[in-house]
């Protein structure tokens, strides 16, 4: 097999370099497929360390009370994952996650909880101000200036009282940029890894579908890998990673998974014009579905126009638009 590294949105050469240069550096040492999932990690690291990207890690946007929390998952099998939500005071979800994996006979660990697990681990905490970057308290601000957001009953009691003048919120929807890896190592074996601060403004102590195994990322070494991006209450509500994996593994290509996981969410949801969700996936190198065609490749594909992939193989890194849009 050629290794690949695949990521979501235009923001992935951040991920993928450092992803790619692991993958081909180790990438063919033995141990148990440590390598492909250093890899991803890496990848989704150097995104959460990126003060720049204002939907993951560092720079993250807070929820309505003005807090950053930080969710994230890795994945390499059923019995191999790991999962964090809503850490407030470290800055890496994933290599967090991997250490649950790791170092407990758990998956998943929230909150106050996981914050200290990740100290205990020896993690060094940036702390709530770490995260919470001038830029994003700046959006922040604008965000509960605006008498729309103050109104509304469900951040009643989570917006602070303020006296701000009057400002509309201005610039892009801003609020989910969910940055996912996925690796395949020269022997097949498959990594991923997911990363967010979550929807930005969102009411505090919610978790959206990107730790959540299944939701947010998938891998199954038998059928192949799945992740989404974008607003994660359509695709907890679908359990579209696990349904695009699961069609893989029934014999589909990557892009009919996609698209079939996609369309469960345009037929069971009535969507807003600012609703979006993209996906990634790929094949196991058994087959797609495992039915023993040749390496079904790999697909990416969204709700709407807007969503790009970062794809790195051995020729290169390339910033490309979803292959399939279901909606104009
Ligand atoms: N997809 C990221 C989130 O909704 O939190």
């Amino acid at each position: 097999m050629q290794p690949i590294v695949l990521s979501t949105w235009s923001f992935g050469p951040v991920a993928n370099n450092p992803a790619w240069e692991v993958l081909v550096r180790r990438g063919d040492e033995g141990g148990g497929g440590g390598g492909v999932l250093d890899a991803v990690i890496a990848g989704a690291t150097a995104v959460e360390n990126d003060p720049t990207i204002n939907s993951v890690g560092i720079g993250g946007l807070p929820d309505a009370s003005g807090r950053v929390s930080l969710d994230g998952c890795v994945m390499e099998n059923p019995d191999r994952a790991g999962s964090v939500a809503c850490l407030r005071r470290f800055a890496n979800p994933c290599a967090i996650a991997r250490r649950v994996m790791e170092k407990t006979i758990h998956i998943m660990l929230v909150g106050e909880d996981a914050d200290r697990f990740a100290e205990r681990e020896g993690f060094a905490p940036i702390g709530e101000k770490g995260l919470l970057t001038d830029y994003a308290r700046g959006e922040w601000e604008k965000w509960i200036s605006d008498p729309r957001h103050l109104d509304r009953d469900k951040y009643r009691g989570w917006i602070p009282p303020l006296n701000i003048e009057e400002k509309a919120r201005s610039g892009p929807d801003q609020s989910h940029d969910t940055v996912c890896v996925l690796g395949m190592d020269g022997r097949g074996r498959l990594a991923g890894a997911c990363s967010t601060s979550g929807m930005a403004f969102k009411v505090p102590g919610r978790v959206g579908d990107s730790p959540i195994i299944g939701h947010g990322l998938y891998v199954d070494q038998e059928a192949g890998a799945a992740a989404a991006t974008g607003n994660g209450e359509l695709v907890m509500g679908t359990c579209g990673s696990f349904l695009a994996v699961e069609m893989m593994r029934r014999g589909a290509m990557p892009i009919d998974a996609a698209t079939e996981a996609l369309t469960r969410i345009t037929r069971r949801f009535k969507l807003g014009p600012d609703h979006q969700v993209a996906m990634i996936v790929m094949a196991s190198a058994k087959g797609a579905g495992g039915h023993g065609r040749e390496w079904g490749g790999w697909a990416s594909a969204a709700i709407r126009p807007g969503f790009q992939h970062t794809i790195t193989d051995a020729g290169g890194t390339r910033v490309e638009p979803a292959q399939r849009v279901l909606m104009a």
